[in-house]
């Protein structure tokens, strides 16, 4: 039997194992799927010793994605646009493909949920490697995006990893005012920091919470998100967390591994049943 495992720090909150389960239940194919938490130092050791022992591939999640893209030694285009990897898989060769299903799995939940369109103009918070890996696909889409970060070095790496490419930029939290905000009219602001796994929100004036803007929170838990959360308490009325992206850029993971589509749309249904909001 095939093995895989998610790599992450923290990694208790994962549900990857979960929807990988339903995946095989669902295609009848026979995996093992395990989380495995990395000390921040150990990623490479970690791997290296998932690859010694049979693994077949991983999904590789915060804060590791850009170590990640260090370690392959092939991969698929989206990968390579993104400079990051959450998947990986180990070839017959023994060589290592990168890929990157955040992006595509985030746009087909956004499509599904009717949040976006090729105009949409994006606030997108945070500056980590869940954001980087979601942009290639959205400005090939047709979006704009503007990027904010606490660590504003960190979207102007961003901007310079894309070789400030048409309709990417950064702006600095401190510039961030009413009247810009205002002016530069956004249709869908999306949170990709890890603040809500603290149970934090990030430092952003509560002036870009409007009731006809989209809110899609990266993150995902059993119950609402503090970011979505505090959207709502100032008004916001489309929100959405990550749910439908963790299975959808599951879905294109176990497609790399095993060339079967997963039917996304039942396992979805299934956990947002679950969800108290
Ligand atoms: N739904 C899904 O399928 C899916 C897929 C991928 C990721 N995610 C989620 O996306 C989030 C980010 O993951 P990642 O891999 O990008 O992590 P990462 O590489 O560690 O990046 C973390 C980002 O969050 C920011 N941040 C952390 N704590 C903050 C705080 N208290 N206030 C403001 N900003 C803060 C960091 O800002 P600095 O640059 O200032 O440090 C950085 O921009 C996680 O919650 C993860 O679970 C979900």
């Amino acid at each position: 039997m095939k093995t895989f495992a998610v790599f992450g720090n923290p990694i208790k909150h994962s549900l990857s194992p979960i929807i990988h389960k339903l995946f095989a239940e669902q295609t009848g194919i026979l995996q093992k799927y395990k989380r495995i938490y990395v000390p921040l130092n150990n990623f490479y050791e970690k791997f290296s010793d998932f690859i010694k022992s049979g693994g077949n591939g991983a999904n590789i999640t915060i804060p590791f994605k850009k170590k990640a893209y260090k370690l392959c030694n092939i991969y698929t285009r989206r990968a390579k646009y993104s400079g990051v990897v959450n998947t990986i898989k180990i070839m017959k060769s023994k060589e290592i493909l990168g890929d990157n299903t955040d992006g595509i799995g985030l746009l087909k939940d956004l499509k599904n949920l009717k949040f976006i369109n090729p105009k949409s103009k994006i606030l997108l918070i945070g500056a980590g490697g869940a954001a980087q890996g979601i942009i290639y696909p959205l400005i090939k889409f047709g979006c704009s995006i503007t990027i904010i970060n606490r660590t504003y070095k960190n979207a102007k790496n961003i901007i310079k990893y894309f070789n400030n490419i048409k309709n990417l930029n950064c702006i600095k939290l401190e510039y961030f005012s009413k009247n810009l905000f205002n002016q530069l009219k956004y249709h869908l602001i999306i949170n990709a920091t890890s603040s809500s796994i603290k149970g934090n929100i990030p430092n952003i004036p509560s002036l870009i919470i409007k009731p006809n803007i989209f809110y899609y929170d990266l993150f995902y838990n059993i119950s609402i998100t503090p970011f979505l959360r505090w959207c709502r308490i100032y008004g916001a009325k489309k929100i959405s967390d990550g749910i439908g992206m963790l299975i959808e850029q599951a879905a294109y993971s176990f497609y790399l591994w095993h060339g079967i589509m997963p039917n996304t749309k039942i396992i979805i249904k299934k956990f947002k049943k679950n969800y108290l909001y």
